[in-house]
């Protein structure tokens, strides 16, 4: 087991010896788990190339320190626990030994269907506890995952199977979310219509057991295949370094791109912060209400957890259904200890009033977090008081897909909060803020750009097929650093708030959007020629996103063109970018070089028009006050 901070002097030492020594500290860590062959070295790097390296030559499964090292001493508690849509049906529960079995199961089916080590494995999956098994099964036969959130559309889930290459899709027959029944398997089969040649099996759960569509020679029922296999599975013996996972993010440009994840270095970095950050202790019960298609949900609800030996809850739900009591229903009902969840959720939840959460018996929660967004002020305050009753400290957790884990946060009840700071870097993590020159912003009571100077060891290690997108995306902004993409602040005594993205990314509702590829879904319109997309501040969702379009031809029934516009962005990505306002217009304000001024769009549509600038060196400044009128009545 890691070594867990208890006190604000403790965490000073722990984070002081992280940077004097980085090599011991961490070796120390690693110390704790099991290895089949320890490491060689404990770091190399440069953020050059780049090339970081975390435990040469150290060998190991990460399924044996999540599941096997714990059965001699847990084998009967609660590894998961998953709560259902709906609030009546049964919840079902996987202690560590029968998890271990599942997972395992699991495992031996995979090879069956000729997975192997270094293979990619698709999910497209509800929240269901067979998609940490199989996530876990794949681990276990060394293939790489790669999880796709089950809200993207079957164009988004084609481009990113055939990125990587996947051989086998998992999914579920559908999916309760709400009150509505999302057909899962109905997505792959469009996907894999569109042409995904290297699919060879489909592995289908019976979640519903609604009628689906079956090709036969490709689908299987996960239960079929899970049948007469031997509940055991020799872990294959991996590399440190070796891969774990791709996970799609997206950024200023282009497509999204497959951050790649190791297992040595993923595995003492998930661990040891989820035991930090949650103050995890045993026999507490812990919720992340996140989605295992994002970051949130692989490294707090899977990794992170069981690889403490935790209690670690699933929920398939959402927070609004049956009403806007649910999670605090749930906490209650399985007497949570730690609950995690985005500022999204909390500011909508907060909308509903108090009434919803007064009801509930929150007195087990010890620990709040919050995460993927900046929380503002009033949501901060609402978290505090109203859920946690002044009595649960708030861990704000900064991290991203890239950095594995967090990287920036409160030690709830060890080091000092306050509201809106993400606060403290933990152990191991050496951020700087830098000009746009890339100079170091030193001392305190500054802001600037967030950069990192030294590796942690879950640290991004390329980009799926494509090193030189990873270099020129976050290495070589500033020499020698990674670069975060978002603009922070220091306070007076060294706190840290992040103030939000510096780049063409936009953050709705916690889901991060590259402006470039809603524009490009947009552009797929037939009476689209040109369009920009950007973000603007969005009461509950914390951004929005707006569009402005040009079309062929005069739009007469504005209404049904944007109708048309949101339908073609839910079909090229998914629902979640659908852009919230949409503003007709005959052109954009372009600089002499044909670049888009976004600063200006940014400004009209947040209604920020005192300090839009100069605008008489564009090249079409006339188009300026059309937009600005025009900005008054989007669709
Ligand atoms: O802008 C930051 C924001 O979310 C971005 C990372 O998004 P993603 O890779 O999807 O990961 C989200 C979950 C870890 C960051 O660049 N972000 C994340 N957490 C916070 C945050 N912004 C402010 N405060 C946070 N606590």
């Amino acid at each position: 087991m890691t070594h867990v901070i208890k006190t604000f002097d403790e965490y000073r030492q722990a984070w002081k010896k992280s940077v004097e020594d980085p090599e011991g500290f961490w070796a120390e860590q690693a110390e704790t788990f099991q290895w089949h062959k320890k490491w060689d070295k404990v770091l190399e790097w440069n953020f050059q190339d780049p090339d970081v390296k975390w435990f040469i030559n150290g060998k190991l499964n990460i399924t044996e320190n999540a599941l096997d090292r714990h059965l001699d001493t847990r084998g009967d508690k609660v590894a998961i626990l998953w709560e259902p849509n709906d609030p009546n049906a049964m919840v079902r529960e996987y202690t560590y030994r029968e998890l271990y079995h599942e997972v395992n199961k699991m495992a031996n089916a995979l090879k069956a269907k000729g997975i192997g080590k270094g293979d990619r494995v698709c999910f497209y999956m509800p929240m269901v506890p067979e998609l940490a098994i199989g996530v876990l099964a794949t681990a276990r036969i060394g293939a790489i995952h790669s999880v796709v959130f089950a809200g993207f559309s079957a164009q988004a889930l084609a481009d990113r199977i055939n990125d990587s290459d996947c051989k086998m899709v998992i999914t579920s027959d559908y999916n309760h979310r709400g009150a509505k029944n999302i057909p899962v398997k109905k997505i792959v089969d469009d996907a894999l219509e569109m042409g995904c040649p290297t699919i060879k099996t489909v592995i289908v759960h019976k979640n519903t057991g609604d009628d689906i569509a079956w090709n036969e020679g490709l689908d299987v029922w996960w239960h079929e295949v899970m049948e007469g296999q031997p509940d055991t599975c020799p872990a294959e013996v991996m590399d440190a370094e070796d891969p774990l996972f791709i996970l799609y993010t997206s950024g200023s440009t282009g497509k999204p791109k497959g951050v790649l994840h190791t297992i040595g270095g993923y595995m003492v970095y998930a661990e040891y912060s989820f035991r930090n950050v949650f103050q995890y202790e045993d026999g507490d019960t812990y919720w992340c209400t996140a989605d295992v298609g994002w970051i949130t949900g692989h490294t707090y609800i899977i990794y992170g957890p069981l690889l403490a030996g935790a209690k670690t809850m699933m929920f398939e739900g959402v927070p609004t259904y049956p009403d806007a009591g649910r999670f605090w229903q749930v906490c209650e009902k399985h007497q949570v200890n730690q609950f995690y969840t985005a500022p999204t959720a909390i500011r909508a939840l907060m909308a509903q009033g108090d009434e919803w959460v007064e009801g509930y018996d929150l007195s087990s929660i010890k620990v709040l977090g919050s995460v993927g967004e900046p929380i503002n002020e009033e949501a901060w305050n609402w978290y505090n008081e109203v859920v946690g009753k002044k009595n649960a400290p708030i861990a704000d957790t900064w991290w991203q897909t890239e950095t594995g884990g967090i990287l920036i946060t409160t030690l709830p009840g060890v080091t000092d909060q306050k509201p809106t700071y993400a606060c403290y870097p933990l152990p191991g993590v050496q951020p700087i803020l830098v000009d746009a020159e890339g100079n170091e912003l030193e001392g305190n009571n500054v802001e600037g750009l967030l950069c990192m100077k030294f590796p942690w060891p879950s640290i991004l290690r390329t980009t799926w097929g494509d090193h030189e997108r990873c270099r020129s995306t976050y290495f070589s902004m500033y020499d020698g650093l990674y670069f975060t993409g978002d603009g922070a602040k220091r306070d007076a005594d060294g706190r840290y708030r992040i103030i939000g993205r510096v780049d063409d990314v936009i953050n709705v509702s916690g889901h991060r959007m590259g402006t470039a590829e809603v524009e490009n879904a947009i552009n797929e319109h037939e009476n689209v020629i040109e369009s920009a997309v950007v973000g603007y501040p969005h009461n509950i969702k914390g951004q929005g996103i707006y569009a402005y379009v040009i079309t062929d031809h005069n739009v007469s029934d504005l209404d049904k063109f944007a109708k048309e516009l949101r339908a073609v962005v839910t079909r090229e990505i998914g629902p979640i970018a659908k852009p919230d306002r949409i503003q007709v217009v005959s052109g954009l304000p372009k600089t002499r070089s044909g670049k888009i001024m976004r600063r200006i769009l940014r400004k009209v549509a947040a209604h920020d028009l005192d300090s839009l600038g100069d605008t008489s060196t564009l090249l079409n400044p006339e188009v300026v006050e059309e937009i600005i009128e025009g900005s008054e009545k989007p669709v």
